[in-house]
């Protein structure tokens, strides 16, 4: 029986985390700053970078409390050093070091993207019939990958432009709403028609695994704006219900799309089931259009949808079972280890 710190500090949210056997979570706390980047409707690397300073140590030993653990009895110390914000990642990435060294413990390092896969394990400890394919949805990614293991794990396709979480934050910008913009158009669209106005799905080519959500955003952009020159349209008076019914139009298409593209990775992979993981994760019209899904799909627990460092610690008890221990020169690095 393992028990592991895990640390977060990989965009905007601080965190730290005890898990006991890869699933069991006995703390998982998670200092957001949602609020200092709120104004500037996303993330500032360099307040980012600040605020990881202050909250880093704080997290750390509330973490350990609500545990119920002290340093002495932890047996390794994991921390998402990829891909991230430099800044950022350099934080947690220090305090991991330091602890692990001072400590004499083990250090392991963990790619935050495979963290976001193995975020399903957590709490129910129910392995997917593997091979799956793996589809990671958040702020920064919106990506497709076969899942072997939980260390076999390789990329199939991914976005060329926004993430699809990105393109949720820049719609409810247009709409005139609060940052991040995900929950605010998931709860919005819940009570739209989503076909009141159709909004484009963009597959790319037919067989193709990647991505593309800037025409979507940018047609939202348009149906709200107008368009100006030789195709002039008006655009259209925002009230209640007009958003309500652009935030329904607009999810389905994401969902259409995320749907569609899933189908797609199953068959070509020969999958046996899909796991989503990251913060668009917990959006309900993804949930339920997935509930009809043809084969097993596994979502994670609420909590760790969003950026958080039990899913690090979770996955750390697998690296150190396999020996998969890092040295005390680890590196924060910026893109994710899976191609
Ligand atoms: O995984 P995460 O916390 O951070 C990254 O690694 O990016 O994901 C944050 C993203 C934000 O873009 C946020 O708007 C989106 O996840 N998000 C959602 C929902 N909750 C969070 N998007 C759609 N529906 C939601 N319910
Ligand atoms: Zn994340």
């Amino acid at each position: 029986m393992a028990t592991i710190l895990g640390i977060e500090s990989t965009c905007d949210e601080t965190g730290a985390s005890v898990v006991v056997d890869g699933y069991d979570v006995r703390s998982n706390v998670v200092a957001s700053q949602v609020e200092l980047h709120a104004k500037y409707r996303g993330v500032v690397p360099e307040i980012a970078s600040r605020a990881h300073i202050e909250n880093i140590l704080p997290v750390i030993r509330e973490s350990l409390g609500q545990a119920g653990r002290a340093l002495a009895n932890v047996d390794a110390i994991a921390v998402a050093h990829r891909p991230g914000l430099i800044g950022s990642l350099l934080i947690g990435v220090t305090a991991a070091k330091t602890l692990a060294w001072s400590l004499g413990k083990p250090l392991i390092g963990i790619d935050h993207v495979q963290a976001h896969l193995y975020s399903v394990m957590l709490e129910k400890n129910e392995l997917p019939p593997l091979p799956a394919v793996g589809l990671v949805v958040s702020g920064g990614h919106t990506s497709l990958y076969r899942v072997n293991d939980w260390t076999d794990i390789h990329r199939l396709g991914g976005t060329i432009d926004d993430a699809v979480g990105e393109a949720y934050d820049k719609v409810s910008a247009i709409l005139g709403l609060g940052y991040p913009g995900g929950p605010i158009i998931d709860k919005l669209a819940a009570e739209g028609d989503p076909n009141a106005v159709h909004f484009p799905r963009t597959l790319l080519g037919r067989e193709s695994l990647d991505f593309s959500f800037s025409g979507l955003k940018t047609s939202v952009l348009y149906h709200v704006r107008g368009v100006p020159g030789k195709h002039h349209k008006s655009g259209v008076e925002l009230n209640e219900q007009s958003r309500r019914d652009i935030a329904a139009g607009f999810q389905a298409a994401c969902v259409d799309v995320i749907v569609k593209k899933l189908d797609r990775a199953v068959r070509k992979t020969r999958s046996r089931s899909v796991i989503v993981g990251g913060g668009v994760s917990a959006n309900r019209g993804l949930r339920a259009a997935l509930k009809e899904f043809r084969f097993p799909v596994l979502f994670p627990p609420m909590p760790y949808c969003t950026d958080n460092a039990a899913m690090s610690a979770g996955l750390a008890d697998v690296l150190l079972r396999a020996g998969r221990t890092a040295p005390l020169d680890l590196d924060a690095i910026t893109y994710s280890a899976l191609t």
